[in-house]
This record gives C-alpha cells, structure tokens and sequence, in this order.
C-alpha cells in the first residue's frame, strides 16, 4: 500500500489528528527555516480541521512566517461570497493566525477563467521548486473526499483533457457539486506533491471510500492514490 489509513471515531477526533500532524511539520519547517508550501481544500470536513488547526496553533505558539497557502480548488464566484473557499479559509484559518497576505495565494474565482488560471499557474511555478516535469512540488496538499470519490474539483466522469492536463491548475466547467464552475489542481499536480493527505469525513461516502481503495478504483481518488508513491488518508468513515 503506497498510503497510510487512519480511522477516526467522529469529524473531531479526526480534523484534531490532522491537526496536530500538520503543526509538526510546519514546527519543522520553522525549525529548519525552509518555506512550506500548502494547498487547501473547501467543504465541511476543512472547516472543522481549520478550527482544530487555530485551537492548537494558539496553544503552541506556532510561527507561520514561512507557509505559503495555495487552494486545491476555488469555484468561479467572488472572494466575498458566502461559497467562495478562499472565503471560507481566510475567515476561519487566515485572519486568525494572522498569515500575511503575501503568503496568500489564492485563486481568482471572480476573473475569467483563463485569466485567473493563467495567474494561478504562473505564480505557483514561479515560487515552488518544479520536479522533472516542470511541475511545481507542494509540500502538502489538503483534500476532501465527496460520496461521488471527487477531491478537489476533479470529479468523476469529467472530459479526458481533465485527466490528460499538464499544468497546475485547471478550469472545470460542469462540476455536478454546485457551483458547475470552478478551478482545481491537476492530476499532475497531486501526482507531482510531497505529501497528500485526504481528510475524508461524512456519512454516505462508504462506497466511494471503498472503492477508492480498491486496486482497480476508478474514482478521482484511487486515480490520485496511483500516481503516487505515498499520501495520508484520514477517516471516519466506515468501510
Ligand atoms: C469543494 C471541495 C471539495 C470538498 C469535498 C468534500 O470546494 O467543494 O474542495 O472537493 O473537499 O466535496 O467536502 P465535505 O467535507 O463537505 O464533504
């Protein structure tokens, strides 16, 4: 198996772990004084890991200076709106911990999609290392899981140029989760991180967990799992 599984009793227990683990690398990194470069995901399961990761960090004193925060996906909607991720993550991650805005880099879900993908895909290669393909190396990416196995905006059943993409970022544009439009990482772009851990939490995801992990999955997360040599999955779901 090329990741680790986790079973948590509820959401908290789980977004509490999660938590913790992300604080000791980030600690790390502080230590070391390297820049750690992060991406986050939106739905519910993030909002109860934000809050965990607040609490502890509070109660650690833990120095951010050097994280950089990019997002697994956005939907197309202003930075305002009540369905915006970075929304979501500024209000309940951000402003509490008091990340500056230079280390935000958010995705522009209020531009035209091939401007804001555009932006998304040069500022990401521009500041992260690149492995051999010329993709940028996060250190972390977050992820959710949905009942359909979707993490990020990549769902299942989407069009082959989704599965084919080269860059970093990507434009969805009939996402069956509403909003239909939005901006995600790539394929290529999780296969190319150091680390992936998938905070899978929520009744009514038994099957797609299941078959996520099942050799043959065909769910946007078994597909994430095989092109990878190691990634985290969290749960408290189940299976
Ligand atoms: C989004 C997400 C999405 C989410 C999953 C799980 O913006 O919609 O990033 O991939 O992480 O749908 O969401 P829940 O935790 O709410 O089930």
């Amino acid at each position: 198996m090329n990741y680790e599984l986790k079973s948590f009793a509820s959401d908290v227990e789980l977004a509490k772990a999660a938590a913790e683990q992300w604080l000791e690398l980030v600690a790390e990194t502080a230590r070391k004084m390297t820049s750690h470069f992060v991406a986050v995901s939106g739905g519910r399961i993030s909002k109860t890991f934000f809050a965990q990761v607040v609490e502890q960090s509070q109660a650690q004193h833990i120095s951010w200076n050097l994280v950089h925060f990019f997002w697994a996906d956005e939907r197309c909607l202003p930075p305002d709106n009540a369905e915006s991720n970075f929304k979501m993550a500024q209000e309940l991650l951000l402003q509490p911990l008091g990340i500056s805005p230079e280390k935000i880099h958010r995705l522009k879900g209020e531009e035209q999609p091939e401007v804001a993908l555009a932006h998304a895909n040069s500022e990401i290669l521009q500041l992260l290392p690149k492995n051999s393909d010329g993709l940028p190396v996060l250190d972390l990416i977050l992820l959710g899981l949905g009942e359909d196995g979707h993490v990020a905006s990549l769902f299942p059943g989407a069009a082959a140029d989704v599965e084919k993409c080269k860059a970093p970022f990507l434009f969805i544009s009939h996402s069956p989760k509403p909003p239909p439009q939005r901006l995600s990482l790539s394929y290529a772009a999780m296969a190319a991180a150091k680390d992936v851990w998938v905070l899978a939490s929520g009744q009514g995801k038994e099957q797609a967990l299941r078959e996520s992990l099942a050799e043959s999955g065909a769910t946007p997360l078994a597909k994430v799992l095989r092109s990878r040599t190691q990634g985290k999955i969290l749960t408290d779901v189940q299976i």
